[in-house]
């Protein structure tokens, strides 16, 4: 089914008012499962930083690590619309950094798209992009390459003015050429308004119900990492605790030489 999904089919889906899922995934087991289960668009997210890499941010991540992962989940999910997160920096020396290396996630990792963090200062690269058959997603609101100077992870478009700000860079980066946004960090009637604004769909995180879509980070949704978790993120299963029980498991039955046992053994 999925590949015959392309950027037209998710403006159709808002036209008739149903929901977009799209969820975060950075391998290939977990690509398969994800597409198998009905996931529209499968984000290789610069998350993989810190949710996979183990980074304390998205900062570090490189584009070589990115293009990677991108090209794991094409192999687990292969008729899949994929979408590649440009890492930091991958983008925003100048026009030209930005255009060969999206062009890069087409050609090598077989990505259908890109997103990248996007402000008014974007829209040349966007419709650079875009003029050029590279389809891209934008993402606006909480934004987490910017996490050094904003000093850390906050929730924007709370006042009426900033609202208005966010509607008209949204408005800005659709008149580019983005084909769908996705909105970060936001109340949930800033979300509904930029949403009302445009005819592309909107994806929200942290952004409200209202929001053409939703996306969330796999491992949050799966909640394999026992600690903190966001308050946009809904845990749909404890894997940490499944996993953690089979890996004593396993330790217990080695130690007690219960591992391998005659099914486990050639004769
Ligand atoms: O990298 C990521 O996972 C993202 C989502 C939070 C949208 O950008």
């Amino acid at each position: 089914m999925a590949g015959k999904i392309n950027v037209g089919t998710f403006r159709r889906m808002k036209e008739r008012g149903e929901k977009i899922v799209m969820l975060t995934a950075y391998d290939a087991p977990t690509a398969a499962l994800a597409a198998a289960a009905g996931v529209e668009i499968l984000l290789v997210g610069d998350s993989m930083s810190n949710t996979i890499l183990g980074y304390e941010n998205t900062l570090p991540l490189t584009l070589e690590q990115s293009l990677h992962h991108c090209a794991a989940v094409r192999r687990g999910a292969p008729e899949a619309f994929i979408v590649g997160d440009m890492p930091f920096m991958s983008y925003e020396v100048s026009v030209e950094q930005g255009l060969a290396n999206a062009a890069r996630y087409l050609k090598e990792a077989g990505c259908n798209a890109v997103k990248i963090e996007s402000s008014p200062g974007s829209v040349p690269l966007i419709e650079r992009m875009v003029d050029c058959g590279i389809p891209v997603m934008g993402h606006i609101g909480l934004m987490p390459h910017r996490v050094m100077v904003s000093g850390g992870y906050k929730i924007t478009g709370r006042s009426e003015e900033d609202a208005a700000k966010l509607v008209e860079t949204a408005r800005a980066l659709e008149k580019a050429g983005i084909f769908s946004l996705v909105l970060e960090g936001m109340p949930t009637a800033t979300g509904a308004q930029v949403s009302a604004a445009l005819k592309i769909p909107t994806i929200g995180i942290g952004a409200g119900v209202e929001c053409d879509g939703q996306v969330q980070v796999v491992t949050d949704l799966l909640g394999l990492i026992d600690g903190f978790l966001p308050k946009h993120a809904k845990r749909y299963v404890e894997l940490h605790k499944v996993i953690g029980e089979a890996f004593s498991q396993y330790v217990a039955d080695v130690k007690n030489s219960d591992f391998p046992g005659p099914e486990n053994s050639f004769s």
